[in-house]
């Protein structure tokens, strides 16, 4: 039996125990024998959950790269690696394979040096799903470069915070983006962001839709020229096992994004690990993972968990509608894919157009289909299991965060049965516990608490990229031992797990985690607001939306209360992203508050789901009677 591809049940819970009762053994089995090391490490685990502190294959050198492609020239060289799906159907697709991967990393790596990048500087990434993203997360990670991914659909000032909260040197941008029918300006975004960052040193930029830009002298350069001037080789760099790999921006329930920083062994052992077994991943799939590298699913499961295994992994573009609803089925349907891995919010939208545009294609490749990002619900788990799996290939509803780095929670496809709404059992070296309002673990099944994890894994992020206090606070703090991950959930009668939702102030949007409280900061901005509160409510598509409760000032009462939510939405678009808009926006005299001034977000959540039978205790508010008016005017609204 080997603990790296586990391959029934019955070894799953084999590996499983072992994983529990040995996990130094256990990960130290799966290291060795899978993985290329330059040194090996002294020890396998050291923590301490009291500072906290984690360290996994102490000692160990190595460099990822090494792993995620130098290995697999001499058995996989004319293997694709990257197959890059353009935006426009008309444009071809392109093979990248392991020898021109190696090729384009290296050199990318030469045009990082000679632009003075070292070993531990930070280099922001604001690029679309074009090859060079994946290239330049992998040149980073060749000369130790520590990368720090920023969604391209986020805004300038959202990118500016990012770049000085890591002191980027560096930004890796492109002229413009594809986005369906949509040309987006994406360097008109960085040019503003940089005015306000000192750090930029370096501005280069891809060349892509071929708009015309301007390159400010000095620091914006073509990318192109360097490469062609470039060598195709560039030594890796040797790291330590410790040494960060790449900080990665996620919202909190409070204040600023939070730069969650992944280190370099244990994430790539257990994305690799989790990769191989969560799609059952062989040598001839063709794996699609339809998420967006500005997320922790495409850092994990596009570019690094994917390539460690020496697998064929899709680079999406596009969109799922355009240039019709049928875009991601064909697509399956032209690249035989095996393995196809996405989003409920795009299930849901899909499964409300006509079944015809899923008809029309040859889905027969798949084996696997996933889903992550949010609780998937039932109706939307038989859509995908009916009319894409053809009832014949397992979902697997992976749960897992940016902060976990891979997927702790998920059936094993041909391995877990599965059942509707449930991410099933832990991976091997995952342990879960729920806990209780006393902050007591709560043993046995048939029974509902807050999730946590009860011991170290390799992939979980090691701090909070300069604020250590703030990682030990918001992980460490409300339980014993063990890491909060902000989750509820329940366990079920022969131990399944089912994520339940956020139990804190973040709410998922589309798949996207975002913290109400920057939302509201944005909002209160805006001259004519004195107050804000943002809560979440359930939607069709998005699973959910957002609901905002504003207080006006005074004269913002004479202003058209249709422009001002148009401008308040606005504000949200150019401080964060349009991700954030809000789909409904009451106006109110007060909010719910207790006597502490805190405001109640439970009671607001109900009075936006639409629930208000049942508000329970509301007679310990500062101002009860703002409730019934709040709801008085839900109706008129
Ligand atoms: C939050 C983490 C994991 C990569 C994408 C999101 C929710 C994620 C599931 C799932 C129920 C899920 C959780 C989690 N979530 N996957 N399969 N079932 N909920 O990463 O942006 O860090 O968000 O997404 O609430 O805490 P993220």
């Amino acid at each position: 039996m080997s603990n790296y591809h586990i391959k029934n049940f019955e070894e799953y819970f084999q590996i499983y125990r072992k994983s529990v009762r040995e996990p130094e053994n256990f990960w130290g089995e799966v290291a060795e024998e899978h993985f290329v090391w330059r040194k090996k490490w002294n020890s396998v685990l050291q923590y301490d959950f009291s500072k906290p502190e984690f360290k996994w294959f102490e000692g160990a050198k190595l460099n990822i790269t090494e792993n995620c492609i130098d290995r697999h020239l001499m058995t996989r060289a004319d293997k694709t690696a990257i197959l890059f799906e353009p935006n426009d159907p008309a444009e071809p697709a392109q093979h990248i394979t392991y020898a021109e991967l190696s090729k384009r990393v290296n050199k990318m790596a030469n045009v990082l040096k000679s632009q003075g990048v070292k070993k531990g500087d930070r280099v922001c990434v604001y690029l679309p799903m074009i090859p060079e993203l994946a290239v330049t997360l992998l040149a980073c990670a060749r000369i130790g470069a520590i990368h720090s991914v920023v969604f391209a659909g986020f805004s300038s000032t959202a990118l500016a915070t990012r770049i000085k909260d890591a002191s980027c040197k560096m930004v890796v941008t492109s002229d413009g983006s594809y986005r369906g029918s949509k040309t987006i300006d994406l360097k008109g975004i960085v040019d503003e962001a940089v005015a306000q960052c000192d750090s930029i040193e370096t501005v280069l930029v891809v060349k892509r839709t071929g708009e015309a830009i301007p390159m400010e002298e000095g620091r914006d350069q073509w990318l192109e020229p360097l490469l062609d001037e470039a060598s195709t080789t560039c030594e890796p760099e040797i790291m330590d096992a410790e040494d960060p790999l790449f900080i990665l921006y996620t919202s909190g329930s409070t204040g600023r994004p939070k730069g969650m920083l992944h280190t370099t062994a244990g994430y790539m052992v257990y994305t690799a690990y989790t990769f191989k077994n969560i799609f059952q991943y062989k040598e001839e799939d063709i794996y699609w993972c339809t998420a967006d590298i500005g997320w922790i699913t495409g850092h994990s499961y596009i570019v690094y968990g994917p390539l460690a295994n020496g697998a064929t992994t899709i680079m999406f573009e596009g969109v799922p509608s355009y240039p019709d609803f049928g875009r991601f089925w064909e697509v399956v349907e032209k690249h035989r894919v095996t393995q196809f891995y996405t989003a409920p919010t795009a299930i849901r939208a899909l499964a409300k157009e006509n079944l015809d545009y899923v008809n029309k294609y040859d889905l027969t490749s798949l084996k696997v289909l996933g889903s992550v990002g949010e609780p998937i619900n039932e109706e939307a788990w038989h859509w995908y299991n009916d009319n894409i799996g053809k009832q014949k290939s397992p979902i697997v509803d992976t749960w897992w965060q940016t902060e976990t780095g891979g997927i702790m929670i998920s059936p094993i496809p041909y391995v877990t049965p599965t059942i509707p709404t449930y991410a099933t059992l832990p991976m091997p070296g995952i342990q879960p516990a729920l806990m209780d309002e006393r902050g007591e673990e709560i043993k046995g099944n048939l029974v509902n608490g807050s999730l946590c994890i009860k011991f170290p894994w390799p992939s979980m992020a090691r701090t909070i990229w300069g604020d250590h206090d703030r990682y030990r606070d918001t992980y460490f703090s409300a339980f014993n031992n063990c890491y909060f991950t902000g989750d509820g959930a329940l366990r079920d009668a022969v131990g399944y797990y089912r994520i339940t939702g956020r139990v804190d102030d973040v709410v998922i949007v589309s798949g996207h985690n975002l913290g109400t409280a920057p939302i509201e900061d944005a909002i209160n901005e805006h001259p004519a607001v004195a107050e804000s509160a943002i809560v979440g409510f359930p939607h069709d598509i998005k699973g959910n939306a957002l609901y905002g409760f504003i207080i006006l000032k005074e004269f913002g009462e004479t202003r058209l209360r249709e422009n001002l939510r148009k401008e308040i939405n606005q504000q949200i678009t150019e401080h964060i992203g349009p991700i954030a808009k809000l789909d409904r926006i009451q106006f109110v005299p007060g909010l719910p508050k207790t006597r502490s001034g805190k405001i109640m977000r439970r009671i607001l959540r109900k009075i936006a789901s639409n629930d208000t039978s049942n508000l329970g205790d509301i007679s310990t508010l500062l101002n009860p009677e703002v409730v019934e008016q709040i709801i008085a005017e839900v109706i008129l609204e």
